[in-house]
């Protein structure tokens, strides 16, 4: 058996992403018309022999009661959200409730940071099953020696080692970088967010461990709790590092103080992946990822995208999630990228492109929303537009096209780049909100353009 954690963090983490984060716990911020969680979890479901997924953070238990229960009986599989009465780090979290945890006495445990979004190969981390051929042909394109591949594909069942890391190619310097074996992957050396270049293998934050690694994390701890004791016999405090000095002893995070310490000791290996993978802290990030797990939904659930009930005969343009409950207008048009919620009503004429529509938001007849976060029960006017830039000022399909041929990375990367309705606007008739940030509860009768209105 296996088990999965998804760590979800808790009010005080995530300020980023706050302006959306007010409302809703930001794991339950819609992405492709589901929480962000959701999509994690629907690929713990995936895995074969899994037992349990546990949410573990520290919000209230009553933000996540609902979410829990509905999902538990949609995937058939028990959802338990985890309360931490104060935030332990991630991997202080884990160990915090490791009886829980290995109550179905697991082989292997998962573990995912909800922030993060892409295609989950869990399985294919584990090493379980065959390679999918799509991978295979992935893995013999960049390395024309067949049993290195498979070294890689396998590799946590393998070495055994304490765990995999899924990693990453790419240059940032905001993530964990590593260095891994190119032969074995072995994971040889591991700095997190480095001010200097180290390597452009990241860390993607989602993980396959052994029980093996709460003897780990309880190591960190005792190691911390002998130098606290050692400081309270001592008076030269100056011994001691200033990190091991900050931090309580039940507080131990996963990357600093597990991978880096664990990495060159044959524990951990990596696992790098080809498919798309962000992670997600801002409200731009937010619609960028929403796009990629909706573009995702052509393989994974086609039947979630638009062209059902809810549509009717609006005209759709590449990739939609309406919720069934929205009632979208015949003479309206779609898409691509957009994601409109529960009880949305979009009139004659409407254009949307790129953007999520939270509950409750009507838009009106020929509005056009471009790039744009709309929050809840906002209302924008008849022929009002909201949008990212200046560059495309008429929806007909010709101004469209610029929005199109310019790279999602330019066009969605920062929150600077969006234009973000908080809940309850009022954007009245002919208005054009341009690249701003409108606060809750507002009514805009003028344009704005770079703003952001409190
Ligand atoms: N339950 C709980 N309790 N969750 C926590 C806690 C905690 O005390 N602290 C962090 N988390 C959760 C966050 O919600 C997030 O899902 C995950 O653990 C990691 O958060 P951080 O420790 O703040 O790290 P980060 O997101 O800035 O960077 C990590 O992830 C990157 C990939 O997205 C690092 O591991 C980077 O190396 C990595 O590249």
């Amino acid at each position: 058996k296996v088990v999965a954690v998804i760590m979800v963090g808790g009010p005080t983490k995530g300020t980023r992403f706050r302006p959306l984060s007010f409302n809703t716990p930001k794991p339950l911020f819609p992405l492709a018309g589901q929480p962000m969680v959701h999509h994690p979890i629907s690929a713990c479901k995936r895995i074969p022999n899994l037992a349990q997924i546990f949410l573990i953070g520290f919000y209230e238990e009553r933000e996540f009661t609902l979410y829990v229960s509905s999902i538990s009986n949609e995937l058939k599989i028990p959802v338990r959200y985890l309360k931490e009465d104060k935030p332990h780090g991630s991997a202080g979290g884990l160990y915090y409730f490791r009886n829980i945890i290995m109550e179905d006495n697991p082989s292997h445990i998962f573990l995912l940071n909800c922030d993060v979004c892409c295609s989950f190969p869990l399985t294919d981390m584990l090493g379980n099953f065959p390679v999918p051929c799509k991978t295979l042909y992935t893995y013999q394109y960049d390395s024309p020696n067949i049993n290195q591949m498979l070294v890689t594909v396998e590799a946590h069942k393998r070495y055994s080692g304490m765990g995999t890391v899924l990693v990453s190619a790419e240059s940032a310097n905001q993530f964990g970088e590593l260095v891994a074996d190119p032969i074995t992957k072995e994971l040889l050396h591991y700095t997190e967010k480095p001010e200097t270049f180290v390597s452009d293998l990241i860390n993607c934050g989602v993980y396959v461990f052994t029980p093996d690694i709460f003897t780990a994390i309880q190591e960190v701890s005792t190691h911390r709790e002998d130098q606290a004791n050692l400081r309270h016999l001592s008076s030269f405090e100056t011994l001691q590092s200033p990190t091991s000095r900050a931090l309580p002893q039940d507080f131990v995070r996963l990357d600093q103080d597990i991978l880096s310490p664990f990495a060159g000791k044959k524990q951990l290996y990596t696992y790098e992946t080809m498919d798309f993978w962000e992670q997600i802290k801002t409200p731009g990030m937010s619609l960028k990822c929403s796009g990629l797990y909706l573009a995702q939904f052509r393989y994974t659930s086609p039947d979630l995208l638009a062209g059902g009930d809810g549509t009717k005969s609006a005209s759709i343009v590449g990739d939609v999630y309406v919720h069934p409950s929205a009632k979208v207008h015949p003479t309206a048009k779609i898409g691509p990228n957009v994601s409109i919620s529960a009880n949305v009503r979009i009139g004659a004429g409407v254009r949307l492109i790129g953007c999520i529509i939270l509950d409750d938001v009507e838009v009106q007849e020929n509005a056009v929303v471009i790039n744009s976060i709309v929050g809840w029960k906002s209302s924008i006017g008849k022929w009002s537009r909201v949008q990212a830039s200046s560059h495309i000022y008429f929806a007909g399909l010709a101004d469209a096209q610029p929005y199109f041929s310019r790279p999602m990375e330019t066009t969605t990367q920062s929150s600077e780049l969006l234009s973000l309705v908080r809940e309850a606007v009022i954007v009245e008739d002919e208005v054009v909100v341009i690249n701003s940030i409108v606060l809750p509860n507002k009514t805009l009768n003028v344009s704005v353009q770079d703003e952001i209105i409190l």
